[in-house]
């Protein structure tokens, strides 16, 4: 049986969104099976994350209405006919999935169309071309204006909610990272020259399949770990080799994690890849210990921007002023992403809600400068927000070479030496915080991270 929380968390949920969205209709669309080819053979099902977190069943076919003007919420489906559960076996009925979940009322899902029917209808951008045609059916609406209409009101409301984590929602994250570094600390111990990325990448899957849960996001795992969004598990490991395992589970109810440990294929990192994780390590432990209420994300992005630069400066990469240098983007060549972003339900948390909405507000715009532009949270941090602290340094030679050419921040770059490092990889560490009233904790039990930790992993 699926997990929930309690009919009372669901039903709080949806009374808070009636409070905020005031009037009309919200409309919120489970997620369909996608087909490999044929309907029968699917892709893993993935409910949408706002039906969860509003009507929490994990099931295609149904579809959840808050109808704030009547002050009731309406589960529609349909019992499966026997010839059904031929295929599936028995399933909970209609009604009582709906008491599960503490829905008022229960209708088939033909009686849809009625009670959208010349109503003020709020919903959330949709991201599924099926339901976006399902949507443009029932709403009279052609598929732009359902791609392009979402409510901004019902979009608004559901971010604010969502970004806080309640206790219930931390403790299933926690779960969720139990899991995580059992897959981790699985793979660091695993890691031999001769073995292929993917044994250590199915390694790591296996674990979060045995747990009856699936990964968050694709596996990254790879020793080319200066491509940022490299899910390719070609590659054979050697002997100093160092790998970027990014890879989170999501535990029963959906929840994610998504942690990054760099580690070396040998018992040993050399002392040029420890020179590097020293300084990757230092960004993100001062960069956890700075978050705290009140202090806008992007001011911690480009903390840990000046550690990174600084910490180059000293190895004789860069050069300069590094306040300086972090100010022009010059520290980006190294550290071209953002260090952060909300999770939740998702590994990106609501990202399909309207990223700037989620990460930005009036007191902190996004940056338009490469590099820094990629952070997708910015906005002041506030006790409940759960998000991850991920500084990295990679060097990348296409990124390396164009601005050596172009001489770009010869101020600050040392591109003699810089060029001395282009087969190095990449290096990030990555973990998962939750914001309390006085600063900042990491959540889950610790997973190694330290130099001499993960190396005695491999002994
Ligand atoms: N795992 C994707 C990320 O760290 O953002
Ligand atoms: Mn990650
Ligand atoms: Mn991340």
């Amino acid at each position: 049986m699926q997990h929930l929380f309690s009919a009372e968390t669901y039903r709080n949920r949806r009374e808070e969104l009636k409070l905020k969205v005031g009037s009309g209709l919200c409309l919120f669309m489970a997620n369909e099976e996608s087909p490999m080819n044929y309907a029968g053979n699917p892709l893993r099902y993935r409910q949408d994350s706002n039906f969860l977190y509003f009507f929490g069943l994990s099931m295609p076919g149904i579809a959840g209405v808050i109808d704030i003007d009547n002050d009731r919420s309406i589960l529609f489906g349909d019992d499966p006919s026997v010839e059904d559960v031929v295929w599936t076996g028995p399933v909970d009925s209609i009604g009582e999935l709906a008491a599960r979940v503490g829905a008022d009322q229960v209708r088939s899902s033909a009686d849809l169309d009625d009670t959208l029917l010349g109503r003020e209808v709020h919903f959330l951008p949709p991201y599924r071309m099926d339901n976006i045609v399902r949507m443009s059916a029932l709403l009279g609406k052609s598929i732009p204006e359902v791609k392009n209409g979402a409510s901004e009101k019902l979009t608004r409301a559901v971010i604010s909610l969502r970004a806080h984590k309640t206790a219930e929602e931390v403790a299933q994250i926690e779960e969720a990272l139990e899991i995580t570094a059992a897959m981790h600390t699985r793979a660091i111990s695993t890691a031999r020259k001769g073995m292929k990325e993917a044994v250590l990448a199915g390694v790591a899957h296996g674990i979060a399949l045995a747990h009856d849960c699936d990964v968050a996001y694709p596996i990254i795992m790879s020793k080319n770990g200066h491509i940022l969004h490299n899910h390719g598990h070609h590659n054979m490991l050697r002997d100093g080799d160092i790998v970027v395992a990014d890879m989170g589970s999501e535990n029963r109810m959906c929840y994610a994690s998504d942690i990054t440990r760099t580690f070396p294929v040998s018992n040993k990192f050399t002392e040029k890849q420890k020179e590097i994780y020293r300084i990757v390590l230092d960004a993100e432990e001062e960069s956890i210990r700075k978050c705290a209420p009140g202090i806008p994300y992007q001011e911690v992005h480009l903390f840990a921007s000046r550690i990174i630069a600084s910490g180059l400066k000293a190895l004789g990469l860069m050069k300069g002023d590094v306040e300086e240098a972090v100010h022009e983007g010059a520290h980006a060549l190294f550290f071209p992403h953002g260090l952060g972003h909300m999770m939740g339900l998702d590994v990106h948390d609501m990202e399909d809600l309207g990223e700037d909405w989620v990460g930005y507000d009036d007191e902190v715009k996004r940056s338009e400068q490469f590099g820094t532009a990629y952070l997708r949270l910015g906005r002041a941090l506030k006790p409940g927000f759960v998000l991850t602290v991920e500084p990295g340094i990679y060097f990348i030679p296409e990124l390396i070479s164009q601005w050596k050419e172009e001489k770009k921040f010869a101020q600050f770059i040392n591109y003699d030496e810089v060029v001395k490092w282009t087969d190095f990889g990449g290096i990030r560490i990555e973990d998962n915080i939750l914001i309390t009233d006085e600063g900042s904790i990491i959540l889950g039990s610790p997973i190694p991270k330290g130099i001499d930790e993960i190396e005695s992993l491999k002994l």
